[in-house]
């Protein structure tokens, strides 16, 4: 198993690695520079791992900034404690900013780095197994409005992804399972040795065997890595990493973001998508029946969808088909995927009944 995956991206490029401890490197690229350093994180991941934060806040050009907790945390208001803390402590242009936590903390994170003095470099350690498998490579980043999530952000590239996988030791089992998602997604639109790998390792999965956890994650980080080498700005390859995720943010909004964790909801999205799929394109009934039957596997809430027409103007309403052709992903068979244009609002109404 390789402890290295190149991000290829020319001038951008960058490796994600396996790191033994986030502590030593994290002074390791504070020492490499003699600016100011900040590292953002969250008061959870902090106080669970606090001895290891105490030791880094020891290194003198490192500052240490808690940004909150959940969705509310994407917001202009963290960006501006974040760049006026910076301006504060006299960042400059050769300054780092190193992002300790999941998803929320690299978005902003990474966000931040983007636009103070124009973009200073930043590394993303992801301590949540969707952040590793997912979020932190890519380069995405931004904040919410109140009229949607991600609306205003960036994609502005780490110069480094740091994994250290102990951080997984202190994860809530939810948000261990909910990921999950995510990664049998890369099997569905990419990798049918990857779903074949998951459906036999299944018991090792629930026993945290942390072998075969780590050879799923490096599996992960070089599909997203080839998919983002190959098409950084989402042209084309790029949104097939949306498979499930139509039918999963129009759960999400339905149900407020209050009931369900976004890995749990694109659970319920990739079952519509495997649905649709094969009642209207080429997934055989085999692979259909066996796809199920991988996501079945993983614990879920219950969901139940009342009121199906309300359900269909939250797709309807999704930023990135306004005045235009919904873009569906679906699958033709287990490990290859494809973008259509021909799905309708009805077909997606219809797939709610796989719910
Ligand atoms: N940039 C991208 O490409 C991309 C891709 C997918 C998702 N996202 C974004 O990621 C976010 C979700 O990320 P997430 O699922 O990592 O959630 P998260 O960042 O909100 O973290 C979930 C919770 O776990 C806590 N936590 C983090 N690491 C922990 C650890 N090791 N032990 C105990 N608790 C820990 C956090 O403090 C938080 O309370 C969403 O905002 C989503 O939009 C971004």
């Amino acid at each position: 198993m390789s402890n290295k995956i190149k991000v290829d991206l020319g001038d951008n490029s960058y490796n994600i690695s396996f790191v033994e401890d986030f502590k030593d490197s994290i002074v390791k690229f504070a020492l490499s520079t003699k600016s100011q350093c900040l590292l953002i994180t969250q008061e959870k991941i902090f106080n669970l791992h606090k001895q290891k934060f105490d030791k880094i806040s020891k290194t003198p050009n490192i500052n240490i900034l808690m940004i909150s907790d959940g969705e509310q945390a994407k917001s202009f208001e963290s960006i501006n404690s974040i760049v006026s803390e910076m301006a504060k402590n006299n960042f400059d242009r050769s300054s780092l900013v190193f992002a300790v936590g999941g998803g929320v903390v690299g978005d902003v994170a990474g966000f931040a780095a983007s636009i103070f003095m124009r973009g200073i470099k930043y590394v993303q350690y992801p301590t949540t197994l969707l952040s590793m498998v997912d979020s932190s490579i890519g380069g995405k980043t931004g904040i919410n409005l109140k009229d949607g999530k991600n609306l205003v952000g960036r994609i502005y590239q780490p110069i480094a992804v740091e994994v250290d996988t102990n951080f997984l030791s202190t994860l809530p089992k939810r948000d261990f399972n909910a990921a999950f998602a995510e990664v049998i997604k890369y099997g569905f639109i990419y990798d049918k040795d990857l779903f074949d790998y998951l459906s036999e390792n299944l018991s090792n999965i629930k026993n945290n065997d942390l072998n075969v956890i780590k050879k799923i994650i490096t599996q992960c980080c070089e599909i997203k890595s080839d998919i983002v080498s190959e098409d950084e700005n989402e042209n084309e390859l790029r949104m097939i990493l949306n498979f499930g995720h139509t039918v999963g943010h129009a759960i999400e909004s339905y149900t407020k973001y209050e009931e369900l964790l976004h890995g749990e909801a694109i659970f319920y999205g990739m079952k519509c998508a495997l649905f649709i799929s094969n009642k209207f394109g080429n997934l055989n009934k085999d692979e259909y029946k066996k796809s199920l039957q991988l996501l079945s596997k993983f614990d879920l809430p219950n969901l139940s969808i009342d009121n199906k027409d309300i359900f269909i103007n939250f797709v309807k309403n999704d930023k990135k088909f306004r005045g235009k052709n919904i873009r569906f992903i679906l699958l033709d068979e287990i490990g290859k995927s494809r973008i259509s244009k021909d799905i309708t609002f009805e077909q997606i109404k219809k797939s709610l009944s796989v719910l």
